[in-house]
């Protein structure tokens, strides 16, 4: 799956910056309120302006202070994919059930410094696991790689039937590190500038998940 971010695309011209990516999987909404992370975007009346205006399951990254209050209102509005920070909040169980029971599918996101551990047991009430390959805040950053040890770790569990959970990745992903990121078992791939810094963003998506496809563990080897 990829998902592409608007954070990259021209918000003088979001409907058609979305149209522009309409076979996408997921269309990535960066949500920052300058206190978790030190930039400012869009918050919840944008969002249910872009909602209106897509049919592309929306994944709405939030990277916000205190989930457990604003995170719900996002799946209420009709967000697909509702990802907050693990290290946002003390309680990342009660804010996966808040949002879950507000209808939409819940993510916990931890930033490239956080280890998975403390997580694991929480990841069983969660649907997505996004795993930030940069710092949080910005896009046109380089890919972190030894975050993949997190991903491998969490594919294996997903393999082995111990997990049900998608893994996302978001940061740096372009044509010269999504393979790489799918060898490790990155079911969704989040890019920005690589999909927006193109000439042609539809193109760049179907490029990227040809690219991943080719790479997934499951992929037939010599397929081309
Ligand atoms: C960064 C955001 C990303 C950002 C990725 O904090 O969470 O979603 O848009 O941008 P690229 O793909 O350019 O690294
Ligand atoms: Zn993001």
């Amino acid at each position: 799956m990829i998902a592409p971010s608007i954070l990259s695309a021209d918000f003088a011209n979001l409907a058609t910056e979305m149209r522009a990516v309409e076979g996408s999987d997921w269309l990535h909404v960066d949500v920052m309120d300058a206190h978790f992370v030190p930039n400012l975007t869009l918050g919840l009346p944008v969002v249910e302006s872009l909602l209106a205006a897509t049919d592309i399951p929306m994944d709405c990254h939030l990277m916000i202070d205190d989930p457990g209050r604003w995170a719900p209102p996002y799946a209420e509005a009709g967000a697909y994919n509702v990802t907050f920070h693990a290290e946002a909040t003390d309680d990342p169980r009660a804010v996966a059930r808040d949002i879950r029971a507000a209808g939409a599918k819940a993510g916990l996101a931890i930033k490239p410094g956080t280890p998975l551990d403390p997580y694991l047991e929480i990841l069983r009430d969660v649907d997505t696991l996004l795993v930030m390959s940069v710092e949080p805040g910005f896009g046109g950053q380089s890919f972190i790689p030894e975050v993949l040890g997190k991903v491998r770790t969490v594919r294996s569990l997903v393999d082995s039937g111990e997990l049900s959970i998608l893994v996302e990745i978001d940061g740096g992903i372009n044509a010269d590190t999504i393979e790489q990121a799918a060898e490790a078992g990155v079911d969704c791939f989040v890019a920005g500038s690589a999909v927006y810094g193109a000439a042609d963003p539809g193109r760049a998506v179907a490029a990227l998940r040809e690219q991943a496809a080719a790479h997934w563990p499951t992929a037939t080897v010599g397929a081309e």
